[in-house]
């Protein structure tokens, strides 16, 4: 028997990342891995992805570093901890413009959409439900009721921070661990109107499953901390892992994977690796001759090295990331990024503006033609001199774009990497 096709989307949440806290970079570190080795066709992350403070621009920068990670495309909706909350008894805080600012210059638009699978899924930003901003939340609404409409018909998940019920959509609890009753209504039309199918959140740090007029509730486990205790209304089961759906036409499987689950897939002989990031100083290099290296002063002003051409860089305040070529540096989109390096591991920490910039990849991938392989960027192909040189700048060389011989005459010759 022929299984359909099916969609598979990685929902993952509370994270809770920051440089100080070591336990919640290794369980995400975990489930990057696994992400890499499945590769599904899209990562949602419903929130708290900061640690704790939404006003320390150091864990939103290290955050938002570590979802940069992710080998697959990725979406992320806001949480409490990372924007602040919403009523009653808001933990540090009530949601701010400042805030929200802070999280779209980090992470980009705190909702969006995504028609995938025959599916529209689309993520809200639920700090703004029953809060102070109210235009933001207006202006949120009417969104919505655009995109449902672009839908044309296609069943729809919604993916938020706080779960929409505890128990029921016909509820009226006003409580911190839920969004607010007027909101729950507004979805609850959404949801008996047979709209809506699935609404996955977090927040809660326990994985929930609940059904309610049809559609599927669906709470995901925290990878950051999980409650002990008696501090929790133990709605659901406390353990770090994450929730897979498979989306097969108008139908949806879900699955918890926990840690175990995150372990037992990842390939034998990879161990966790400490971020990069996490370093406070890279070591210094070696110098090294050749034709577009560059000087360059590393994160702590000092220890001044031979930057290599195809070495990655980085401020260590932003979580921008370059590659020197021909002796400058040049900006990287996330779809560039993939297609040209394997991972994001061993990216150097410097004074990015000691070099000059020589402006944003629009296209860059891994080409090959007559036998050799080259890191492509826009119109210039460069050529990579053997194994030993992809692997130590972290290239993806295996699966390399094959250039038609038009393709191949169109590009100019840029400096050969090693
Ligand atoms: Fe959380
Ligand atoms: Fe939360």
């Amino acid at each position: 028997m022929n299984l359909p096709s099916q969609t598979t989307i990685l929902h993952v949440s509370d994270t809770h990342l920051s440089p100080d806290f070591a336990a919640s970079t290794e369980m995400w570190t975990a489930a990057v891995r696994y992400i890499e080795k499945t590769r599904p066709d899209l990562v949602i992350h419903t929130g708290d992805v900061v640690h704790d403070d939404p006003d320390s621009d150091r864990d939103h920068e290290f955050a938002a570093f570590q979802m940069r990670r992710l080998t697959a495309p990725w979406r992320i909706v806001p949480g409490n901890h990372d924007i602040g909350d919403s009523t009653p008894d808001p933990f540090r805080g009530l949601a701010s413009a400042e805030r929200l600012a802070r999280f779209r210059r980090h992470f980009g638009p705190d909702r969006w959409s995504v028609a995938i699978g025959g599916w529209q899924l689309i993520g809200l930003n639920s700090l703004l439900f029953d809060n102070r901003l109210a235009a933001e939340e207006a202006e949120q609404w009417e969104w919505l009721e655009q995109r449902l409409l672009e839908a044309d018909g296609r069943p729809i998940g919604l993916f938020m921070h706080k779960p929409p019920a505890i128990n029921s959509l016909d509820e009226d609890l006003h409580v911190n661990k839920s969004i607010g009753v007027t909101s729950r209504r507004r979805l609850r039309a959404l949801v008996v109107s047979g709209t809506l199918k699935l609404i996955g959140s977090g927040h809660l740090h326990e994985h929930v499953v609940l059904h309610s007029h049809g559609a599927l509730l669906v709470g995901a486990p925290a990878l950051g901390p999980v409650p002990a205790g008696t501090a929790t209304w133990n709605l659901g089961l406390r353990c770090n892992g994450l929730v897979e759906y498979r989306l097969s036409g108008d139908t949806v499987r879900v699955r918890l994977l926990r840690e175990a689950d995150l372990a037992s897939a990842t390939p034998a002989g990879l161990r966790i690796i400490p971020s990069a990031y996490a370093r406070a100083c890279p070591p210094p290099r070696l110098p090294s001759i050749q034709r577009g290296a560059s000087e360059l002063a590393d994160s702590c002003g000092r220890n001044r090295h031979m930057a290599e051409n195809g070495t990655r860089i980085k401020a260590a305040d932003n979580p921008m990331v370059y590659v020197i070529l021909d002796g400058k540096r040049r900006a990287l989109d996330e779809p560039s990024y993939v297609n040209i390096f394997s991972d994001w591991e061993g990216i150097d920490e410097v004074n990015v503006d000691d070099l000059e910039d020589g402006g944003a990849i629009q296209a860059g991938y891994i080409g090959s033609a007559n036998g050799e392989t080259y890191l492509v960027a826009d119109s210039v192909k460069y050529r990579i001199n053997g194994n030993a040189t992809a692997d130590r700048l972290h290239l993806k060389v295996g699966e390399p774009r094959m250039l038609s011989t038009e393709e191949f005459g169109a590009l100019t010759d840029g400096a050969q990497l090693g």
